[in-house]
């Protein structure tokens, strides 16, 4: 599976909905998931992503890994986004934040 990590946080760009070929994006208040049961690793939506929150479930980094289970956790309450939408209007000023995972909103 495909896994969303910090750097979505309060960018939430969207560019990575209108290519998942099976809509397994969910979303939060600040942040997107994917759901794992539902990505079939096609891979599109890694270069879509203007800040490379995506990651194979793999290749996650180190400092990272615990966005794989949050992924998991919050993709089973959160709802399907399928189209993408305008981002939040400061999220090219946090796109250049690095320690933003307090900053989740569930
Ligand atoms: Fe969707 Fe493919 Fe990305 Fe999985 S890897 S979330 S199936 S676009
Ligand atoms: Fe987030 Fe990147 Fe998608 S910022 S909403 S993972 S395009």
């Amino acid at each position: 599976t495909y896994v969303v990590t910090e750097s979505c946080i309060k960018c939430k760009y969207t560019d990575c909905v209108d290519v998942c070929p099976v809509d397994c994006f969910r979303e939060g208040p600040n942040f997107l998931v994917i759901d794992p049961d539902e990505c079939i690793d096609c891979t599109l939506c890694v270069p879509e992503c203007p800040v490379e929150a995506i990651f194979a479930e793999d290749d996650v980094p180190e400092d990272q890994r615990d966005f794989i289970a949050l992924n998991a956790e919050l993709a089973k309450v959160w709802k399907p986004i399928i189209e993408k939408k305008a981002p939040p209007a400061d999220a090219d000023e946090w796109a250049k934040v690095k320690n933003k995972r307090g900053m989740l909103e569930r």
